[in-house]
Parts: structure tokens; C-alpha cells; sequence
């Protein structure tokens, strides 16, 4: 790959230290960053070079004991960053980054690692300076608004500054390998499409479970709360990847094309539906893995809040694929363990040949593990060796992607990088597909607003409140870790 100019607004913020930089540095280790490349963080503070990159070494120190070649790389790579002091709503440092940005045959791409209010007045700087030619491209993280009206206001300004092949939409939730092997599973086999349909899926549960809690982040996750910051994006996105239909190529708009349709056949949840079909919760002190931690209104320091930390949801698919077929989808935070999974459910057998036995006959589950233990496992019905009579167990078929693949999973800011500098847009949300998620999650938001009801209360370290339960129970389901 040709060197590049990668220019990271926020630079000194959490997302560039812990994400982006130790991804870079991966890449460069790999090979893929080349000499004369140049990255330079961009923040508000008086800052020179080597105080930069000594922030930097430091953010990295974790990241060297992953690959035996990276303490050799780390002052080289150093060496590629600079750091320029930049006021985004004045013209201080402008001009002057126009001026080092001069080459328009190199590609640039400018991360904005800043808050969405933002987006619309740096775009329109860099356009006052020249900074958005046809090699350029930019970079918008999450939350890509609060609602539809935002989402679009966001995009407008965006758009005013920026073609829509040049801005890239990221929800790191696609650069995850497993994510990316949904698609290998799904389109790679011949096995599975056949039955990829309600005739023979009795339903999919997306679960993304954290043992996090507000961890600094208080004032940005108090009004924004679980559905707003996991399932509007990640999950809804998890939730296309499974029930779109087969794409004609990988080119990215035909992904997207088949992603949108699922997003805008997604039932509506609205007003009186939205109790039966919802459950947002909030955490009370607890112990997870074993240690004590505060409630979220403590670890808030205020005790006002209805912001939900767990919601659990039943969706619809409106189409023939999946008419009928429920996709149960949950998250939160400080639940019993860090997982996540996309859990298909295959019908039971139509007529059990076997009699009594001694375990049920269960039906067929794939499971998609997205973390902490990345692999894939196919649960089948076998015979228990043995003279003993036939009896059966359900045992999984175990594709572990750390057994099979060996060595460091890479993390998915790294593809996502690179596939920006490449111009590979596959990974990253269209506009239209922000949009019309919004448009499904506004009414459920609007719905818990107006209700008098306070989310449920559950124990950090459990698996959110019990209504999650009687959720999926109503349906003579269970959550898949309660299993057998
Ligand atoms: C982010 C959310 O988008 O994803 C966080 O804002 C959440 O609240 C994080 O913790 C989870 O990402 P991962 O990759 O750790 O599952």
C-alpha cells in the first residue's frame, strides 16, 4: 500500500490512545503502514512531536507483548506521528495543516474522533482549505446522532462537504472477525442457505453482554443509554448480517443495498406494543467477577436517572424469509460475563423416532461466537457410544477460531483502517442504513419516555432483570445459556 496521510481529530482522546493508534501500530508491524506514511493527531492542547509520541509509546506499552516483532517497531513507527495543535471552531491551525497536506495524490483520510456536533463545522473547514479533494476521505464514529432528525442533520452537513462514496460510517462491530465470517458462513456454504428461512428456524437470539460499567464515559452514556449506544448500531447491524438476503457480489452497495431492505422490513414497535415487546433495565450494586461494584446511579453520583443499561427486545422481520420467526436481541452492561453471541435456532424434528429416552431430543443451534472465544459451534444430536441402547446427547461440532487459525485475532479497528486507506467502503453504514435504524428505535425510545414505568432494577453481575426472562419465556423459550 502507497504511503498515506491518516489525520485523527481527538487525537489525545481515548478512542485515538486505545483504539486507533495500538490498531495502526499492529498493521505497521504487519507490514501494511509503509515508510512515509504520516499520521498526525490533531487536539486542542500545546503539545510538540515528542510529547505526542511519548503519549503514544506509553497508550502502546500493552500492545508490544501481543507480536515478538513490535518492540523493535515501536521507535520507527514513533517516528511516523507528529502531533498539531488545532482549534476546531476557529481558524487557528488551519492554513497550516492545509500547507503539509498539500499533495493531493496521496490518499487522506481525516478520523474525526470528536463528538458529532462537530462533524458539520470541521467538514466545513477542511473545505474552506482545500482539504477535500477526490483522494480524501473521512471517518465518523458513533453516535451518528440521537434520533432520525439528528442522524440526518449529521448526514446533510456531511454531504454538504463530502460525496457520500468519500465518508466512511464506522461501527467496529463489522470489522470483528467472527462478523466478517457471518458472511463467509452464510454465503461460503451451501449447507446453510437452504435452510436459512422460517420454514426451519424457529428463531435467532443477538446477545452482546458486558461486565463493563460507565467506565469515564458518564455524561455521553447517561443520555444515550444501551439502546441508543448498542442496538441502534451494533446489534441492528449483527441483525442484518443474518437475515439479509444473499448479496449479488461484495461490492459494498450490494451489501448495503440488502442490509437497508432488513432495517426497513424490521416490525415497528410502537406505544402500547412496546411493553410487551421490550425490557430496558438498570444496574444496582452487585459483584462482578467476583469483585463488589457500586450501582450505575452511584457510580452516576446521581440518583435521577432512568437511562436504561440493558434492554432486551423481541423483533420481526417482516418478509417471506422471516415472517413469523423472532429475533431476540439483548445487551448490557455489568451482566454476568463479557459475550457475544448470534445464537440460530434450527425447528425440532417433526416426529421423534426415539421413544423415551433419557435426554430430550433439542433442536439444531448454530452459534456465532463473537467474543471472548471467537468461533463457531454447531450443536447436533448424536449417539452416546456404547451396547446401552440408542441413546442420544446433544454435542457441538467446535470450529474454535483460535485452535484453527492460531496466533493474535487482530482487532477490528485494524481491517477497518486499512480498508478506509484502501477506499473499501463494504464494512462501513450508508448513509440511508443510519437512518432507518433510527427510524426503528425512535418510537421505542419515544414509547419508554412517555411511560411512567423506571426501567427494571437488576443485580450487576446477573443477567439483567427478570422480566428479560419471562420476555422469551412467554414464548416457551429460554435465553441460550440456560440451555442444556
Ligand atoms: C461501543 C459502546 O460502541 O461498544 C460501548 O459505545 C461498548 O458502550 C463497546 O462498551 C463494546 O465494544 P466491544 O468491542 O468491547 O464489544
Amino acid at each position: 500500500m502507497a504511503p498515506f496521510d491518516l489525520i485523527i481529530f481527538g487525537g489525545t482522546g481515548d478512542l485515538a490512545l486505545r483504539k486507533l493508534l495500538p490498531a495502526l501500530f499492529h498493521r505497521y508491524v504487519d507490514g501494511q503502514i509503509v515508510a512515509g506514511t504520516r499520521i498526525l493527531g490533531l487536539a486542542r492542547d500545546t503539545l510538540g512531536d515528542e510529547a505526542y509520541r511519548e503519549r503514544v509509546r506509553e497508550a502502546l506499552q500493552k500492545t508490544l507483548a501481543d507480536d515478538p516483532r513490535s518492540p523493535a517497531a515501536l521507535e520507527p513507527f514513533l517516528e511516523m506521528l507528529g502531533y498539531r495543535r488545532i482549534d476546531l471552531s476557529a481558524d487557528t491551525g488551519w492554513a497550516e495543516l492545509a500547507g503539509e497536506l498539500s499533495d493531493e495524490s496521496r490518499v487522506r483520510v481525516f478520523y474525526l474522533a470528536v463528538g458529532p456536533d462537530l462533524f458539520g463545522s470541521v467538514g466545513a473547514r477542511l473545505q474552506a482549505h482545500g482539504l477535500t479533494g477526490a483522494n480524501t476521505r473521512v471517518v465518523v464514529e458513533k453516535p451518528i446522532g440521537h434520533d432520525r432528525a439528528s442522524a440526518v442533520a449529521i448526514n446533510d452537513a456531511l454531504g454538504k462537504v463530502f460525496d457520500e462514496s468519500q465518508i466512511y460510517r464506522i461501527d467496529h462491530y463489522l470489522g470483528k472477525e467472527t462478523v466478517q465470517n457471518l458472511i463467509a458462513l452464510r454465503f461460503g456454504n451451501a449447507l446453510f442457505e437452504p435452510l436459512w428461512k422460517a420454514e426451519h428456524i424457529d428463531h435467532v437470539q443477538i446477545t452482546v453482554a458486558e461486565t463493563v460499567g460507565l467506565e469515564r464515559r458518564a455524561s455521553y452514556y447517561d443520555k444515550s443509554g444501551a439502546l441508543r449506544d448498542m442496538v441502534q448500531n451494533h446489534i441492528l447491524q449483527l441483525l442484518c448480517l443474518v437475515a439479509m438476503e444473499p448479496p449479488s457480489s461484495l461490492a459494498a452497495d450490494a451489501i448495503r443495498d440488502e442490509k437497508l431492505k432488513v432495517l426497513r422490513s424490521l416490525s415497528p414497535i410502537e406505544n402500547g406494543a412496546t411493553s410487551q415487546l421490550t425490557v430496558r433495565g438498570q444496574y444496582r450494586a452487585g459483584a462482578v467477577e467476583g469483585r463488589p461494584v457500586p450501582g450505575y446511579l452511584e457510580e452516576l453520583g446521581r440518583n435521577d436517572s432512568r437511562t436504561e443499561t440493558f434492554v432486551a427486545l423481541k423483533a420481526e422481520v417482516r418478509n417471506w424469509r422471516w415472517a413469523g420467526v423472532p429475533f431476540y436481541l439483548r445487551t448490557g452492561k455489568r451482566l454476568t460475563d463479557r459475550m457475544s453471541e448470534i445464537v440460530v435456532t434450527f425447528r425440532q424434528v417433526p416426529h421423534s423416532i426415539f421413544g423415551e429416552l433419557a435426554e430430550p431430543i433439542y433442536p439444531n443451534q448454530l452459534v456465532i461466537r463473537l467474543q471472548p472465544d471467537e468461533g463457531v459451534k454447531l450443536w447436533l444430536m448424536n449417539k452416546v457410544p456404547g451396547p446401552g441402547g440408542l441413546r442420544l446427547r446433544r454435542v457441538p461440532m467446535d470450529l474454535s477460531f483460535a485452535e484453527t487459525f492460531g496466533g493474535r485475532q487482530p482487532e477490528a479497528y485494524e481491517r477497518l483502517l486499512m480498508d478506509v486507506v484502501r477506499g473499501n467502503p463494504m464494512l462501513f453504514m450508508r448513509r440511508d442504513e443510519v437512518e432507518a435504524a433510527w427510524a426503528w428505535i425512535d418510537p421505542i425510545r419515544a414509547a419508554w419516555e412517555a411511560s411512567a414505568d423506571a426501567p427494571k432494577a437488576y443485580t450487576a453481575g446477573s443477567w439483567g432483570p427478570s422480566a428479560a426472562v419471562a420476555l422469551i419465556e412467554r414464548d416457551g423459550r429460554t435465553w441460550h445459556e440456560d440451555a442444556v
